[in-house]
């Protein structure tokens, strides 16, 4: 009986396995140093000046937001091809959410909608507005263009990086990387098992602001804080100066996080491996007769590998016949402002570019463990769909 190909799964090794035991075995299961060496590694990794660590990456969306000061006066613009969190983060600050469409074949934020979004929306140019690019897939978002328009209109900027650790893009012979900052205030990661790397649940957010790091850093751990004690008279004493939340995360994440940390570079590898091998076998016909293949570039760190099907209703048709044939593929994603929640709580609103998007894209295995073989029973099942679909 063959094994079920998952769409993404973690890649736990035994240095992983130790890691955490030897935090189970130590003083601290959390509040203890590992966060911290987390953080730095982070820090070091991604080339910023800090890393907060906490408890997922939509706890690392909520305080990016709120440290940054969203609050019910403030705009949060966000592409609907991404996942829920981007958006609903805003809203756990009772910030307004507006959208503002993607390329159709990118899925990437639409750098012209952007434009029009701003200049038609009415918003409180007194309060803090934010955008919140998606480097989706592992292509890295058009972070620049979109921090020059963003400029002018007053707002600023977060990049959700859940899918993209290592990915760059080189422009006019500079190369910008998801995560630096170096266009927007902060970036968040996600450390759930489908991405790059995993601690269980677990999130960060990357900054080159101290100050920003320090105010996200005291609304994780519920906005208390030990102040100074001159004298040492009152050594337990400390107190809560802002509502904050609890999103640390543990240390017994935290060793896995940095274990995981230390093989990311390979991980990618092994990613871009995998993608280059699906290009090579996906790009001529039959399969270009009905499908597209991502827009490949060097730095795309491929978090998943997103076709989209030509004609309505066969991503579908698709999805079941490999399920049939126990491979599991996904949609990323049903554009936000169609979930129903949405749909109940605000206007209906219909994007060109996300629905073509939604409508076509279907994302096959790919996972930094899955072997060759395994994709070469991807590529063959696909075969076998698309010669009885022609
Ligand atoms: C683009 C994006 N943003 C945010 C999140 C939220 O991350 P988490 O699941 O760690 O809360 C995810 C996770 O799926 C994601 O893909």
């Amino acid at each position: 009986m063959l094994k079920d190909i998952p769409y993404s799964r973690q890649w736990i090794e035994e240095q992983d396995i130790q890691s955490v035991v030897e935090i189970l075995k130590s003083d601290y299961l959390t509040q203890g140093p590992a966060g911290e060496v987390f953080e730095r590694s982070l820090a070091t990794y991604f080339g910023v000046k800090r890393a907060v660590v906490c408890s997922s990456g939509t706890a690392a969306l909520h305080l990016a937001y709120a440290g940054m000061g969203v609050n019910e006066k403030s705009l949060g613009l966000v592409p609907p091809i991404t996942f829920a969190a981007t958006a609903n983060a805003f809203l756990f600050l009772n910030a307004e959410v507006a959208f503002c469409d993607v390329d159709p074949v990118t899925g990437l934020l639409a750098t012209e909608n952007l434009e029009s979004v701003m200049q038609e929306k009415s918003f409180d140019n007194s309060a803090v507005n934010l955008v919140a690019p998606v480097s989706y897939a592992g292509a890295l978002a058009p972070l620049r263009e979109s921090a020059k328009i963003a400029r002018r209109f007053g707002f600023s900027l977060v990049e959700d990086a859940s899918h993209s650790p290592g990915a760059w893009s080189e422009e006019e012979e500079s190369r910008e990387s998801s995560g630096a900052c170096e266009h927007t205030q902060a970036a968040t990661l996600s450390f759930h098992p489908v991405k790059h790397i995993c601690c269980g649940e677990g999130g960060a957010v990357l900054t080159n602001d101290d100050e920003l790091a320090d105010r996200i850093t005291h609304l994780r751990s519920h906005g208390i804080a030990r102040p100074n004690d001159p004298g040492g008279k009152r050594p337990w004493f400390y107190e809560q100066t802002e509502l904050g939340w609890n999103y640390r995360l543990t240390d017994i994440q935290s060793a896995l996080g940095i274990a995981q940390l230390a093989r990311l570079d390979q991980f990618i590898e092994r990613r871009r491996i995998l993608a280059s091998r699906y290009q090579k076998y996906l790009s001529t016909a039959p399969f270009s007769d009905i499908l597209s293949l991502p827009l490949a570039n060097p730095g795309h760190a491929w978090h998943i590998y997103v076709i989209r099907f030509h004609k309505t209703g066969q991503r579908d048709k698709a999805h079941l016949f490999l399920k049939e044939r126990g491979i599991h593929s996904q949609i990323h994603y049903v554009p936000i402002y169609r979930h129903p929640y949405y749909e109940r709580h605000f206007d209906k609103v219909r994007f060109p570019g996300a629905e073509t998007f939604y409508e076509s894209c279907l994302s096959i295995p790919l996972f930094p463990k899955m072997t060759d073989s395994e994709q070469d029973r991807v590529v063959e099942t696909l075969a076998d769909y698309v010669e009885q679909a022609r």
